[in-house]
Protein backbone atom coordinates (compact mmCIF):
# COMPACT_ATOMS: atom_id res chain seq x y z
CA UNK A 1 0.00 0.00 0.00
CA UNK A 2 1.39 3.45 -0.99
CA UNK A 3 0.63 6.42 0.40
CA UNK A 4 0.84 10.26 -0.95
CA UNK A 5 -0.04 13.67 0.35
CA UNK A 6 -1.69 15.64 -1.81
CA UNK A 7 -2.04 18.68 0.75
CA UNK A 8 -4.44 19.38 3.78
CA UNK A 9 -6.36 16.32 3.90
CA UNK A 10 -5.91 14.82 0.14
CA UNK A 11 -4.50 11.65 -0.32
CA UNK A 12 -3.78 8.96 -3.09
CA UNK A 13 -3.68 5.45 -2.22
CA UNK A 14 -2.14 3.19 -4.37
CA UNK A 15 -3.21 -0.38 -3.22
CA UNK A 16 -4.89 -4.15 -4.92
CA UNK A 17 -3.68 -2.46 -8.34
CA UNK A 18 -6.33 0.44 -7.85
CA UNK A 19 -5.73 4.17 -7.47
CA UNK A 20 -7.83 5.49 -4.75
CA UNK A 21 -8.01 9.57 -3.88
CA UNK A 22 -9.17 10.59 -0.48
CA UNK A 23 -11.16 14.71 0.10
CA UNK A 24 -9.24 16.12 -2.81
CA UNK A 25 -8.78 19.63 -2.33
CA UNK A 26 -5.82 20.44 -4.36
CA UNK A 27 -6.42 23.79 -6.52
CA UNK A 28 -7.71 25.96 -3.81
CA UNK A 29 -4.58 24.97 -2.09
CA UNK A 30 -1.43 27.38 -2.91
CA UNK A 31 0.75 25.03 -1.41
CA UNK A 32 0.13 22.37 -3.57
CA UNK A 33 0.51 24.04 -6.47
CA UNK A 34 2.63 21.57 -7.89
CA UNK A 35 0.35 19.00 -7.88
CA UNK A 36 -1.47 18.80 -11.23
CA UNK A 37 -5.57 17.55 -10.72
CA UNK A 38 -5.13 16.48 -14.43
CA UNK A 39 -2.62 13.18 -13.81
CA UNK A 40 -3.76 12.04 -11.07
CA UNK A 41 -5.27 8.73 -11.10
CA UNK A 42 -8.79 7.57 -9.56
CA UNK A 43 -10.17 5.18 -9.88
CA UNK A 44 -12.30 5.70 -6.02
CA UNK A 45 -13.08 8.44 -4.73
CA UNK A 46 -13.46 8.71 -1.31
CA UNK A 47 -15.26 11.41 0.78
CA UNK A 48 -15.32 11.77 4.51
CA UNK A 49 -17.54 15.17 4.59
CA UNK A 50 -18.74 17.77 2.03
CA UNK A 51 -16.89 20.86 3.22
CA UNK A 52 -15.47 22.42 0.58
CA UNK A 53 -11.75 21.94 1.99
CA UNK A 54 -12.32 18.15 0.94
CA UNK A 55 -14.64 18.24 -2.20
CA UNK A 56 -12.96 20.81 -4.45
CA UNK A 57 -11.49 19.39 -7.20
CA UNK A 58 -14.22 16.51 -6.91
CA UNK A 59 -16.27 16.79 -10.02
CA UNK A 60 -13.15 17.74 -12.60
CA UNK A 61 -11.31 14.57 -11.43
CA UNK A 62 -14.40 12.57 -11.40
CA UNK A 63 -15.53 13.44 -14.79
CA UNK A 64 -11.78 12.88 -16.62
CA UNK A 65 -11.44 9.33 -14.61
CA UNK A 66 -15.06 8.06 -14.76
CA UNK A 67 -13.93 7.41 -11.09
CA UNK A 68 -16.65 5.83 -8.47
CA UNK A 69 -17.37 8.07 -5.68
CA UNK A 70 -18.05 6.22 -2.08
CA UNK A 71 -19.14 8.26 0.75
CA UNK A 72 -22.06 8.59 2.95
CA UNK A 73 -25.39 8.53 0.97
CA UNK A 74 -26.47 12.39 1.05
CA UNK A 75 -22.70 13.04 -1.05
CA UNK A 76 -22.94 10.40 -3.13
CA UNK A 77 -26.56 11.21 -4.55
CA UNK A 78 -25.58 14.76 -4.96
CA UNK A 79 -22.96 13.83 -7.03
CA UNK A 80 -25.23 11.13 -8.90
CA UNK A 81 -26.95 14.03 -9.58
CA UNK A 82 -24.41 15.56 -11.85
CA UNK A 83 -24.20 12.08 -13.51
CA UNK A 84 -21.31 10.91 -11.48
CA UNK A 85 -20.49 7.53 -10.57
CA UNK A 86 -21.05 6.64 -6.77
CA UNK A 87 -21.14 4.17 -4.23
CA UNK A 88 -23.51 5.08 -1.01
CA UNK A 89 -22.35 4.23 2.35
CA UNK A 90 -23.82 4.68 5.66
CA UNK A 91 -22.00 4.57 9.54
CA UNK A 92 -21.29 1.46 10.59
CA UNK A 93 -21.25 0.10 7.25
CA UNK A 94 -18.59 -1.93 5.23
CA UNK A 95 -17.99 -2.83 2.05
CA UNK A 96 -16.11 -5.60 0.31
CA UNK A 97 -14.93 -3.38 -2.84
CA UNK A 98 -12.20 -4.87 -5.93
CA UNK A 99 -9.33 -3.43 -3.64
CA UNK A 100 -10.08 -4.27 -0.39
CA UNK A 101 -12.79 -3.78 2.50
CA UNK A 102 -14.01 0.23 3.53
CA UNK A 103 -15.92 0.57 6.58
CA UNK A 104 -17.69 4.19 6.49
CA UNK A 105 -17.09 5.24 10.43
CA UNK A 106 -18.47 8.42 12.84
CA UNK A 107 -16.81 11.55 13.30
CA UNK A 108 -17.79 14.36 15.23
CA UNK A 109 -17.69 17.58 12.45
CA UNK A 110 -20.01 19.32 10.51
CA UNK A 111 -21.25 18.43 6.48
CA UNK A 112 -22.77 20.68 4.11
CA UNK A 113 -21.85 21.48 0.54
CA UNK A 114 -20.36 24.93 -0.51
CA UNK A 115 -23.92 25.65 -2.04
CA UNK A 116 -25.33 25.04 1.43
CA UNK A 117 -26.74 21.35 0.44
CA UNK A 118 -27.22 19.49 3.14
CA UNK A 119 -23.94 16.66 3.29
CA UNK A 120 -25.02 13.95 6.05
CA UNK A 121 -23.35 13.10 8.72
CA UNK A 122 -19.64 13.51 8.75
CA UNK A 123 -17.36 10.26 8.87
CA UNK A 124 -13.92 8.49 8.59
CA UNK A 125 -12.87 5.50 6.63
CA UNK A 126 -11.23 2.08 7.84
CA UNK A 127 -9.62 0.45 4.67
CA UNK A 128 -8.53 -3.38 4.72
CA UNK A 129 -5.87 -4.10 2.18
CA UNK A 130 -3.47 -6.23 1.13
CA UNK A 131 -2.63 -7.26 4.44
CA UNK A 132 -2.63 -3.19 5.83
CA UNK A 133 -4.79 -1.57 7.64
CA UNK A 134 -5.07 2.05 8.01
CA UNK A 135 -7.91 4.88 9.67
CA UNK A 136 -8.33 7.74 7.73
CA UNK A 137 -10.52 10.15 10.57
CA UNK A 138 -11.81 12.78 8.07
CA UNK A 139 -12.32 16.06 10.21
CA UNK A 140 -13.08 15.00 13.51
CA UNK A 141 -12.91 16.04 17.23
CA UNK A 142 -11.52 13.41 20.03
CA UNK A 143 -14.37 11.13 20.38
CA UNK A 144 -14.66 7.60 22.49
CA UNK A 145 -16.31 6.09 19.04
CA UNK A 146 -12.48 5.51 18.17
CA UNK A 147 -12.09 2.83 20.67
CA UNK A 148 -14.78 1.08 18.67
CA UNK A 149 -12.35 0.68 15.40
CA UNK A 150 -9.58 -1.91 17.29
CA UNK A 151 -12.16 -4.47 17.92
CA UNK A 152 -12.98 -5.11 14.46
CA UNK A 153 -8.99 -3.90 12.81
CA UNK A 154 -5.52 -4.07 14.13
CA UNK A 155 -4.64 -0.64 12.27
CA UNK A 156 -1.10 -0.36 10.81
CA UNK A 157 -1.87 3.39 10.46
CA UNK A 158 -4.20 5.74 11.85
CA UNK A 159 -4.36 8.71 9.96
CA UNK A 160 -5.52 12.29 12.42
CA UNK A 161 -6.21 15.62 11.92
CA UNK A 162 -3.76 17.82 14.29
CA UNK A 163 -4.20 20.85 13.10
CA UNK A 164 -6.68 22.31 15.65
CA UNK A 165 -9.66 25.11 16.12
CA UNK A 166 -11.78 22.83 13.23
CA UNK A 167 -10.40 18.99 14.29
CA UNK A 168 -8.41 18.16 17.29
CA UNK A 169 -5.17 19.06 18.09
CA UNK A 170 -1.88 17.35 18.47
CA UNK A 171 -2.76 16.81 22.23
CA UNK A 172 -6.35 15.21 21.84
CA UNK A 173 -5.21 12.83 18.03
CA UNK A 174 -2.27 11.17 21.01
CA UNK A 175 -5.61 10.31 22.82
CA UNK A 176 -6.99 9.19 19.92
CA UNK A 177 -4.15 7.07 18.62
CA UNK A 178 -4.52 5.34 22.20
CA UNK A 179 -8.14 4.90 21.34
CA UNK A 180 -7.14 3.35 18.06
CA UNK A 181 -4.29 1.49 19.48
CA UNK A 182 -2.09 2.27 16.35
CA UNK A 183 1.38 3.84 17.51
CA UNK A 184 1.95 5.06 14.01
CA UNK A 185 0.99 8.26 13.02
CA UNK A 186 0.26 10.28 9.87
CA UNK A 187 -0.84 13.75 10.60
CA UNK A 188 -2.91 15.86 8.52
CA UNK A 189 -5.19 18.87 7.95
CA UNK A 190 -2.57 21.10 9.22
CA UNK A 191 -0.77 24.91 7.94
CA UNK A 192 -3.37 25.03 4.97
CA UNK A 193 -4.82 28.20 6.64
CA UNK A 194 -3.88 30.53 9.12
CA UNK A 195 -6.41 28.47 12.07
CA UNK A 196 -4.11 25.51 11.61
CA UNK A 197 -0.97 25.84 11.39
CA UNK A 198 1.40 23.96 14.13
CA UNK A 199 4.87 23.31 15.03
CA UNK A 200 5.80 20.82 13.07
CA UNK A 201 8.79 19.55 15.58
CA UNK A 202 6.78 20.01 18.61
CA UNK A 203 4.23 17.92 17.28
CA UNK A 204 6.47 15.57 16.49
CA UNK A 205 8.14 15.20 20.01
CA UNK A 206 5.07 15.24 21.66
CA UNK A 207 3.61 11.91 19.57
CA UNK A 208 7.70 10.73 20.13
CA UNK A 209 7.54 11.13 23.95
CA UNK A 210 4.61 9.34 24.18
CA UNK A 211 6.28 6.44 22.25
CA UNK A 212 4.73 7.16 18.96
CA UNK A 213 5.83 7.85 15.64
CA UNK A 214 4.20 11.03 14.22
CA UNK A 215 4.68 11.51 9.92
CA UNK A 216 4.36 14.94 8.59
CA UNK A 217 5.07 14.49 4.86
CA UNK A 218 5.45 17.09 2.17
CA UNK A 219 3.20 17.61 -0.54
CA UNK A 220 3.79 15.27 -2.86
CA UNK A 221 5.56 12.83 -0.69
CA UNK A 222 4.80 9.42 -0.55
CA UNK A 223 5.10 6.20 1.70
CA UNK A 224 5.00 2.49 1.45
CA UNK A 225 2.91 0.63 4.12
NI1 LIG B 1 -14.58 20.01 7.52
MN1 LIG C 1 -11.57 20.35 6.70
Amino acid sequence: MKITFYGHASLGIEVGGKHILVDPFITGNPKAAAVDINTIKADYILLTHAHGDHVLDVEAIAKRTNATIVSNAEITSYYAQRELNAHPMNHGGSWNFDFGKVRYVNAIHSSSFPDGTYGGNPGGFVIESEHKNIYIAGDTALTFDMKLIPLRTKLDLAILPIGNNFTMDVEDAIIASDFVECDKILGYHFDTFGYIEINHEDAIRKFFDKGKDLMLLEIGESIEL
